[in-house]
């Protein structure tokens, strides 16, 4: 496949694009680029994969000469929100190119359009096992980012943005139900912040998935995937160095961290609009039924169902991830600590439903190296 030819054929393209956002629909001129894109592309030996990665386009392992205009233009989502690989096959047509541009446009991508798939590129179809199905809810990297401006706003204001939370809970939601498998974003984990971001980002999916699956209604499942999201904010008043500290917390630092139920709940308490469970499941997140666990509860409190769902995606998260001190741990292993809480910090049946629901439905979480984790 010859690389200038699929370069051309995509900086048609992008100028089909530039067409439709400049005049709107209905230009012949963005007809025009769409034929000759699809006439370029059918004089090919297709399949072949373009990657869209940061400025740069890489197809069949050769940079594209046009890649940083194509990635500043019409395939600047890519990687951003959709997918970061774009498999071309047989059987584009004018009509295909269309239907793409209108997607790259909206940043939805819908149905399969003809000969035009999306995919991310480090999570190959065939890395999965049979009769499994890759969901993703985005790259990580992104979503790591947006979650990180709203912890940030959240800090900075004193309250959470709703409007984004929820938006980004929507995005969650939408791929939980939308299938039967989650692939959990925990590659290229770089640091102890993008840990915590993602952490947040894999309780949100899981907590959704549970929740789903208890049988609670879909805006009881939303506002707890929105709390999920939100259950660590606290952290984001506790000092950068005791946060990626990499050795054993002093007294006075532990305690500290363990100030960020309470920390969380003020200021999702603070925040207008935001439906109430996030602020209890922010306390309550690492409380226990039998009354043990932080913040210290008086006597006969009854910890919410939601925090419960809560408290078991964050538990189970934080065991499959590597730690500086001990490899992620092996998934029978994460489920044998689990078990033995059952019925103590959480619900046995609740719990069951986790395990038969949820972890059988969803594939292993990807093991990266990742630094340690400061608490769950
Ligand atoms: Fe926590
Ligand atoms: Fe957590």
């Amino acid at each position: 496949m010859p690389a200038d030819t699929i370069d051309s054929a995509l900086v048609a393209i992008n100028a089909a694009w530039a067409c439709k956002r400049l005049y709107g629909d209905g230009r012949p001129a963005i007809e025009m680029h769409a034929r000759r894109a699809a006439e370029a592309l059918a004089a090919q030996g297709l399949p072949c994969r373009v990657v869209f990665l940061e400025n740069k386009v890489v197809c069949d392992g050769v940079s594209l000469p046009s890649g940083k205009a194509l990635c500043e233009g019409a395939f600047a989502r890519l990687g951003r929100g959709l997918p970061d690989c774009l498999e071309l096959r047989q059987g584009i047509s004018p009509d295909s190119i269309l239907r793409l541009i209108a997607a790259l446009e909206s940043g939805r991508w819908g149905d399969d359009i003809e000969g035009l798939r999306l995919c991310w590129v480090d999570r190959a179809p065939d890395a999965l096992a049979p009769g499994e199905e890759l969901i993703t809810i985005g790259d990580p990297a992104f979503l790591s980012h947006e979650l990180r401006t709203l912890w940030d706003q959240t800090a900075v204001k004193g309250e959470a943005p709703v409007k984004s939370v929820e938006a980004l809970a929507g995005d969650v939601v939408t791929a939980v139900s939308a299938g039967s498998a989650t692939v959990l974003p925990m590659a290229n984990l770089k640091n102890h912040d993008e840990y915590t971001y993602v952490h947040a980002i894999n309780v949100g999916v899981m907590s959704s998935a549970l929740a789903r699956a208890v049988g609670l209604s879909q805006d009881r499942v939303f506002d707890i995937t929105c709390a999920a999201l939100l259950h660590d904010v606290g952290k984001s008043t506790i000092s950068l160095e005791i946060i990626n500290k990499t050795g054993k917390l002093n007294d006075i630092e532990r305690a500290r961290m363990n100030d960020h139920p309470a920390e969380g709940a003020a200021l999702l308490a603070a925040s207008p609009g935001l439906a109430p469970v996030a602020v209890s499941v922010a306390y309550e997140h690492h409380m226990t039924l039998d009354g043990g666990g932080y913040p210290k509860a008086p006597k006969g409190w009854k910890v919410a169902l939601a925090s419960q769902v809560v408290h078991i995606a964050d538990v189970f998260d934080a065991l499959r991830t590597h730690r500086s001190y001990r490899k992620a741990m092996p998934l029978d292993k994460a489920i044998e600590i689990l078990d033995a809480e059952s019925g103590v910090a959480y619900d046995a049946d609740l719990y069951r439903v986790f395990v038969d629901h949820v972890l059988n439905a969803t594939p292993r979480a990807i093991d990266a190296e990742s630094p340690e984790p400061r608490a769950a």
